[in-house]
């Protein structure tokens, strides 16, 4: 019997379509010397709920071990997506935020990347960031911050302190609860009668059409698409009034809801929907498929790598992103078949890749001297970084690319 478990939307089955097996914590980057057995891991498996179409893990890992103190992961790390947030935040000013004493709430706000901009510009704000070292860093730039995890008590709490929210944003961070049901009672009970719940998140038919098989680890819990979020919202009184393709992380879908029939749906919302039923993203045959081709990735590459330390070449990781614990640990690259990963984060640098234990180098070990190919785990940030590193093409250097297929670039 196939496994199955129940939804965290709608309490329908969900059933298993790809399991990956056991994963450590893809942000749990391991101190050198460290006892090998104090390293958690969990089974990561996806399935797809016969409710609702939602998408998500099989299995939950406790928060507080993801998100604490220590959380690596810092927004502010890109420069695309620095502008992809100020650019966002002034959209808001011009749009939503334009009332007499406008209020937004951000869940997630990170290093405060986003609301940054809204800060500098007087607006009253509130961000909501339960790990303690990227919310400082969020504070210590002028951003007002709450340090705890949004669920419905904590959204009654602000609306009780600050009054009802025109806007409540969130980045690549609904995505990551699993207690879905709290979250939006809690929306419902911030959010102004006019006002806007917008996020953005790695989108299901971008996963299932590139295989971004990495996409999928720990934080990520659900992979959102129109069609489920419509189903989401139309649960707690919300409804989906506007989406929009973002070209950020890969491909991503910013998704507007409001309460029920206080907007009008863009036409966007009904085309998107039909788009997605037509290419059948959520479909059983279309996720099998996907996992097929996850299969293949994995069996290319490790040729790839195999072959290229054959051949004495020298290859190293670029960007120890959280999805790499994903594509590294699944399957099986380690420090001898790529020697180090290069990563900007003071918080990574200096520590082992979780799992893996590939060491995490600062950037300009990466050109001390270049290697002969570089494993892009940073894909999402393609444009930005070959930018950046032009000068590794013109020494000879050749990109690794692993979706939607195994390429050298
Ligand atoms: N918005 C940023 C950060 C995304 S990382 C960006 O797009 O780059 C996800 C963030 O969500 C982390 O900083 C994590 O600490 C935070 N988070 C996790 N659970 C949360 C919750 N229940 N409420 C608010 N933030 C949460
Ligand atoms: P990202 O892909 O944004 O997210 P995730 O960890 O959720 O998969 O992570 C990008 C990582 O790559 C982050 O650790 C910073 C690093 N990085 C660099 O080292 N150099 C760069 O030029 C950029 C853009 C990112
Ligand atoms: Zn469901």
């Amino acid at each position: 019997m196939s496994n199955t478990t129940n939804c965290r939307v709608c309490n329908g089955t969900v059933g298993e379509f790809f399991d990956f097996g056991r994963q450590p914590l893809s942000d749990a980057f391991v101190e050198p010397g460290a006892d090998p057995a104090q390293e958690f891991f969990y089974r990561l498996a996806v399935g797809l709920c016969t409710g609702c179409a939602m998408v998500q893990l099989m299995e939950e890992v406790p928060r507080d071990r993801m998100f604490h103190e220590a959380y690596p992961y810092h927004s502010s790390g890109s420069a695309f997506m620095r502008t992809h947030f100020e650019e966002l935040a002034k959209r808001l000013l011009d749009t939503e935020l334009t009332g007499a004493d406008p209020f937004i709430v951000e869940l997630g706000c990170n290093d405060g990347v986003m609301l940054k901009a809204l800060a500098d510009a007087g607006v009253r704000h509130l961000g909501v960031e339960p790990s303690g070292g990227v919310a400082d860093v969020a504070a210590a730039k002028g951003v007002r911050v709450r340090k705890s995890f949004f669920e419905e008590d904590t959204a009654r709490q602000i609306r009780a302190g600050d009054g009802p929210a025109d806007v409540i944003y969130a980045a690549n961070t609904l995505c990551h609860i699993p207690y879905m049901g709290s979250i939006l009672t809690g929306v419902t009970a911030l959010l102004a009668p006019g006002g806007v719940f917008v996020f953005e998140d790695p989108y299901l038919g971008d996963i299932v059409e590139r295989s971004s098989f990495d996409q999928i680890y720990d934080e990520h819990f659900f992979f959102f698409a129109a069609q489920s979020v419509q189903a989401m919202a139309a649960r707690h009184g919300l409804e989906l009034v506007d989406v929009e393709r973002i070209p950020v992380h890969g491909g991503e879908v910013r998704y507007t809801l409001a309460h029920a029939g206080a907007r009008t749906p863009a036409p966007a919302v009904a085309e998107l929907i039909a788009q997605e039923r037509a290419n059948g993203i959520a479909d059983p045959s279309t996720l099998q498929r996907f996992g097929a081709n996850v299969l293949k990735i994995r069996t290319d590459l490790m040729a790839l790598l195999s072959r290229l330390r054959e051949e004495g070449k020298t290859v190293v990781g670029y960007g120890a992103t959280a999805k790499s614990a994903t594509v590294t640990n699944f399957c099986g690259i380690d420090a001898d078949l790529v020697t180090f990963v290069s990563d900007s984060t003071p918080a990574k640098i200096g520590r082992l890749t979780p799992g893996a234990h590939i060491p995490v180098r600062e950037p300009a070990a990466f050109s001390q001297p270049y290697p002969d190919y570089a494993l892009l785990f940073a894909w999402n940030h393609a444009e930005e970084i070959m930018a950046k590193e032009q000068a590794f093409r013109d020494a000879g250097g050749r990109w690794i690319l692993y979706v939607p297929d195994v390429r050298v670039v």
